[in-house]
């Protein structure tokens, strides 16, 4: 049996990440977890419970409610988080968490309460993960890194499309607001920002197909492996 690697993905907001990291664990029958979700769960609960987290006592005790789980969906074929035992996979991806979710993953803790459970992920191998500080910070150690890149023209054509589909009054200034914003807030926070990891492999897929940027990937993972 081949020798199971992590792989791990990052870049900027909206560069298809999460659509490479889902074929490759696909096709090598690896584990996927996509860190932004956690993040993004966090940041509902913090919406729902309307903590105020510029204060650090309010953060501590919120994320000792939280717990963050992963379920395989076999109808999607894709693992789906959950927050305290609700499926919230749908509901994280509103507008209302993006605009938010920067602020709350340049939280210290909260870093410290993601980054905790996904290198405990990682332990067995044989996993991709997605997001920004993966190969720097959750495994500097990873087999594979890969940092992705796309035009933004195109990464804000790609997200309003995905959003579009569920809220037709959303406008392409609002999508190109929110991307440009998390872009700025997660390339320039104090803990772990978003930045290539020295020895990562850059994937520019302004121009390629999804077929295309896996068998790129795959290439790296079979070069990896051997
Ligand atoms: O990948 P995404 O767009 O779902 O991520 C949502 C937000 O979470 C993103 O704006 C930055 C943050 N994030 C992070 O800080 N570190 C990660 N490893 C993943 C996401």
């Amino acid at each position: 049996m081949a020798k199971k690697i992590i792989i791990t993905i990052d870049g900027w907001s909206s560069c298809g990440k999460s659509t490479l990291a889902r074929q490759l664990a696909r096709e090598l029958g690896y584990v996927y977890v996509d860190s932004g979700a956690m993040y993004r769960a966090i940041t509902l609960y913090f919406l729902r419970n309307h903590i105020d987290w510029t204060d650090q006592k309010q953060v501590k005790e919120a994320l000792e409610q939280i717990v963050l789980d992963f379920h395989f969906n076999t109808k999607t074929e894709t693992s789906e988080i959950f927050l305290n035992d609700e499926n919230v996979e749908y509901v994280i991806r509103d507008l209302v968490v993006a605009e938010k979710v920067s602020d709350v993953a340049a939280i210290k803790e909260v870093r410290e309460f993601a980054v905790a459970q996904q290198q405990a992920l990682g332990k067995k191998k044989g996993i991709v993960m997605d997001g920004r500080d993966i190969g720097t910070v959750v495994f500097p150690n990873a087999e594979l890194k890969i940092f992705m890149t796309a035009d933004n023209a195109v990464r804000v054509e790609r997200r309003f499309r995905e959003l579009f589909e569920k809220n037709p009054n959303i406008t392409i200034e609002e999508v190109k607001n929110n991307l440009e914003m998390r872009d700025y807030i997660d390339s320039h926070r104090e803990v772990s920002p978003l930045r290539q990891a020295d020895d990562a492999l850059v994937l520019d897929n302004t121009n390629l197909t999804p077929e295309q940027q896996l068998q790129k990937a795959l290439a790296w993972v079979g070069e990896r492996v051997a």
